[in-house]
């Protein structure tokens, strides 16, 4: 599996501290964004590494920034895309489970790195839910808005 990780300035530290740790499980790693502390602005590490996810070169993204929440929120911008921004395992487990993400954001300034790792784990170690209501809902997400 190849995972895709990306960051701003923010979240290279954790950014590449995960991708340590996935390296490490046998996953391949590509990295996207951030290469030090100079200002990196997050939506443009989000746009790198998104299109690697919808063009399936990459099975999972994880994106990084602060918070994780500018991250993440540039991210679901782009259609068929689902990203999460999870602080616990359960979010991770669920967010993969009933949500079909396939982005996880992670907050450099919100979890301790061994935190983050953990939830990298149970997120690329969850698969989606087979059960027909959630498949259903995940449709409904990608849907046209009717206004
Ligand atoms: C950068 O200072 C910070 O705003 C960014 O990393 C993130 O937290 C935004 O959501």
């Amino acid at each position: 599996m190849t995972i895709a990780l990306g960051s701003d300035h923010a979240a290279y530290l954790l950014r590449d501290h995960i991708a340590a740790h996935a390296r490490a499980r046998g996953f391949e790693v590509e990295i996207y964004g951030a290469t030090g502390p100079e200002a990196y602005d997050y939506p443009d590490a989000a746009d790198a590494l998104v299109p690697k996810v919808l063009e399936g070169s990459a099975t999972l993204g994880v994106l990084c920034c602060g918070t994780g929440i500018g991250i993440t929120i540039r991210a679901n911008r782009h259609h068929g895309i689902r990203a999460a921004n999870c602080t616990c395992n359960v979010m991770a487990s669920l967010a993969r489970q009933h949500n079909d993400a396939n982005i996880l954001g992670l907050g450099a300034r919100i979890l301790s790195k061994e935190r983050a790792v953990e939830i990298f784990d149970t997120f690329v170690d969850t698969q989606r839910s087979p059960e027909i209501r959630h498949l259903k809902r995940v449709e409904k997400i990608d849907a046209p808005i009717n206004d």
